[in-house]
């Protein structure tokens, strides 16, 4: 990568047409993510974070603008470019985990590295070693509903990692949370951040998870309002 930022972003503009009219859900949004950054989008609902989070994760397109992420640009004819992407080298996180519920803890984690056709044995070594880093290792074959809603929620988390993505996007995921298994969650996140530099983006509301972020940025009305830069006792 020619600099260090994982996400640039240029005058975004998104619109959603409702009726015979358009919603303006985000409207000159300028920003850049640098390499192992640890943010938190926040702000009231509707405030436009999911739709934020969205683009970046190309599982949306921007209506004006630029969105450069991981040094490809996002735009309406990047389909492919943005699966690939999503595919490779970003991991999602979301409130309800999407788990699939037929599957087993393992067959779930694997799921991602089966899309990027990772051969048997390695897969095998790469889904054990994310589901030791959320300390699931004895639910290997559990399914979704034997599990309690924060042991999904690592399974989730085990599934965003086990490819080793250099972008994770969660939004809101310690919302269906109590307050242990958030603080339980939001310590492996930050582990993960800090030992193999991978850069997180957070939509959330929550006050639990807010004070492990680095970074925080507040929409308001689809616009940011703020940006701040929090310093940490611990680095
Ligand atoms: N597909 C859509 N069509 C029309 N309007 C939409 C669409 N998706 C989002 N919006 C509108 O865009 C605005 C921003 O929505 P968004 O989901 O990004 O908010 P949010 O900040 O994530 O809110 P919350 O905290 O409730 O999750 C909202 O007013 C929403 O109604
Ligand atoms: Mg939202």
């Amino acid at each position: 990568m020619q600099n260090s930022a994982v996400v640039t972003i240029n005058h975004l503009l998104k619109q959603f047409p409702v009726g015979g009219d358009y919603f303006t859900a985000l409207k000159d949004v300028t920003l850049s993510f640098a390499r192992g950054e640890f943010t938190g989008l926040v702000g009231p609902s509707g405030s436009g974070k999911t739709t934020l989070l969205n683009i970046i994760g190309g599982l949306d397109s921007p209506t004006e603008g630029t969105v450069d992420v991981l040094g490809k640009v996002l735009d309406n004819t990047s389909h492919g470019d943005r699966a690939l992407l999503r595919r490779k080298h970003m991991g999602f996180i979301f409130q309800s985990y999407n788990l699939l519920p037929v599957y087993t803890v393992f067959e779930n984690v694997e799921l991602p590295l089966i899309l990027n056709k990772v051969e048997e044995k390695e897969r095998e070594k790469m889904v054990k070693e994310a589901v030791e880093w959320v300390g699931l290792t004895d639910k290997l074959n559990s399914r979704p509903a034997m599990l309690s809603g924060g042991e999904c929620q690592r399974t989730a988390i085990a599934r965003a990692i086990v490819h080793k993505p250099e972008l994770i996007l969660a939004d809101e995921p310690t919302a269906n949370l109590d307050a242990e298994n958030s603080h339980h969650i939001m310590k492996i996140m930050t582990g993960l951040n800090r030992e193999l530099s991978t850069s997180f983006i957070f939509a959330t509301h929550d006050e639990k998870i807010m004070a492990y972020l680095r970074r925080i940025i507040h929409l308001d009305d689809g616009q940011i309002s703020e940006d701040e830069r929090i310093e940490h006792p611990q680095g």
